[in-house]
């Protein structure tokens, strides 16, 4: 595996694309899902090295959305075809259990046909327990990077990747659909570090992986870093599809950020998901994570276009269905 990652022979990366897109076509065929992602808070508690809405960024400019915004998200949504909302937000205690699961029990009534997934953070088990209760089904949590040492760099100290750990495992033990992933090229990053996220991607089997280049954001301690290797991550795209064949795998924002064709080129690397912005054109320029964002002036309805006459020409189609996992 260590010889295949260092390996930059374009022939290699070729086959290995290839291949990667006859396992997935197997059991998925050209269809491509979509999620709507709706950014619901820009508030975090932590203070991530990397991300541009650490607590610390003081520029960063904070906003929430109200359960009306939210459900009103989700009404375009649902109009334009989307059977997933992903509702993703910093670690906000704003959002007590109470209030989210308010959220969610009332996402779940209006749309019973639809799946509900949660990128909030960390939580306790009986926090997890509660909002799945309440409706949702899916969550995603990336582990960041698989080795605790790196974990350490990217991470003030009352973070740890066992609590991480820790969640992800809850998470599945509840029911939830579980993704987790790594950022490709984040800070002090070695291929040593990329063996071992795909070990315990490997050893994990999540439902969902996330990857997307590391992107710089200017107003973090990591503002002189590199972002990551455009075509490491298409790369990585194509083995986890033939770690994992009926794994959903987006083609991330992040990824469309770096290049132009980025989210084509890793739906012709093996992804076979797409989530779009559902959030509310005012607040998209705050949620920013990293630097120079794709999207954020266009509307949700603007974007689903866009995507789906990127994906016809090349050769997919985007589908309105849960895009649930299949065993
Ligand atoms: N560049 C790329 N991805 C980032 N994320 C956070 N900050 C950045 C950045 N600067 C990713 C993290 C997080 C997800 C929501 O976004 O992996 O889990
Ligand atoms: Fe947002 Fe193309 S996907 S404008």
């Amino acid at each position: 595996m260590k010889r295949l990652l260092l390996d930059s022979n374009p022939q290699t990366e070729e086959l290995l694309r290839q291949r990667a897109v006859a396992v997935r076509q197997q059991l998925y065929g050209k269809r491509v899902y979509i999620r709507g992602l709706i950014e619901f808070t820009n508030y975090c508690k932590n203070d991530c090295y990397y991300c541009g809405i650490r607590r610390s960024n003081k520029k960063a400019s904070r906003y929430r959305l109200s359960i009306e915004e939210i459900l009103d998200c989700c009404k375009r949504g649902y109009a334009l075809g989307f059977r997933t909302f992903v509702l993703q937000g910093g670690e906000d205690g704003y959002y007590t259990d109470e209030r989210l699961c308010h959220i969610i029990g009332e996402i779940r009534s209006l749309y019973p046909d639809c799946a509900i997934t949660l990128s909030i953070g960390e939580k306790s088990k009986e926090s997890y327990q509660r909002y799945y209760e309440a409706g949702a089904n899916r969550y995603l949590l990336r582990h960041e990077t698989a080795c605790e040492a790196h974990y350490e760099m990217l991470h003030p100290k009352e973070m740890s990747l066992s609590n991480r750990k820790r969640c992800l495992q809850d998470l599945k033990e509840i029911g939830y659909q579980v993704g987790c992933g790594f950022m490709v090229g984040s800070p002090y990053q070695t291929i040593e570090h990329i063996l071992d996220d795909l070990s315990f991607i490997k050893e994990f089997k999540p439902h969902m992986v996330g990857i997307g280049p590391y992107l710089v954001h200017k107003d973090t301690p990591f503002c002189n870093e590199k972002s990551g290797d455009y075509r490491l991550t298409l790369k990585l795209l194509s083995i986890i599809r033939l770690m994992l064949p009926n794994v959903l795998l987006p083609a991330t924002t992040a990824l469309g950020t770096i290049s132009p064709k980025g989210r084509e080129e890793g739906i012709l690397s093996g992804a076979n998901v797409l989530m779009p912005n559902l959030s509310p054109v005012m607040v998209r320029e705050k949620y920013s994570l990293y630097d120079n964002k794709i999207c954020t002036g266009d509307e949700a309805a603007e974007c689903v276009a866009c995507m789906k006459r990127r994906m016809e020409s090349s050769g997919y189609e985007v589908v309105v269905d849960r895009g649930d996992f299949r065993k």
